[in-house]
């Protein structure tokens, strides 16, 4: 199964109840391994958490650190692009050149690196001089 097909199987698990838009996040690691997240909301805050954080919480939770490839697919007219919080999370755990793949469940694909979604990221080496 693709990273892709990890992504769109997962997102008919996301629960969105307040938004109704579903979306799925998968993303590899270097030892290979895929995590999978959905976007989850609740009455109390609406806009919920997003799927890729989702991914990247299980991620971690398996004591999994290095992605190389992220994927993430909703219900969208273009290909739904991480929010702000999420590309500093992405940037995180991956390197500039790794790819987020972007879909739309009509098929189309948005491919850009992390450097592209991320210009300036804040980064540890921000902190060198404390
Ligand atoms: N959402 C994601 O899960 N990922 C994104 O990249 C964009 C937004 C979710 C959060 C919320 O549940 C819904 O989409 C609307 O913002």
């Amino acid at each position: 199964m693709s990273l892709l097909d990890h992504a769109k199987a997962v997102r008919e698990n996301a629960y969105a109840p307040y938004s109704n838009f579903k979306v799925g996040a998968a993303v590899q690691t270097a030892s290979g391994t895929i995590y999978t997240g959905v976007n989850v909301e609740n009455v109390a805050y609406p806009e919920g958490t997003c799927a890729e954080a989702g991914a990247i919480a299980a991620m971690c939770a398996a004591g999994d650190r290095k992605i190389v490839e992220v994927a993430v697919i909703a219900d969208s007219p273009t290909p739904v692009t991480p929010c702000g919080g999420c590309r500093q999370k992405i940037a995180e755990f991956a390197q500039p050149d790794t790819i987020v793949r972007m879909y739309t469940t009509g098929g189309a694909q948005l491919d850009m690196t992390v450097a592209q979604l991320l210009p300036g990221v804040f980064t540890a080496d921000h902190m060198a001089n404390t």
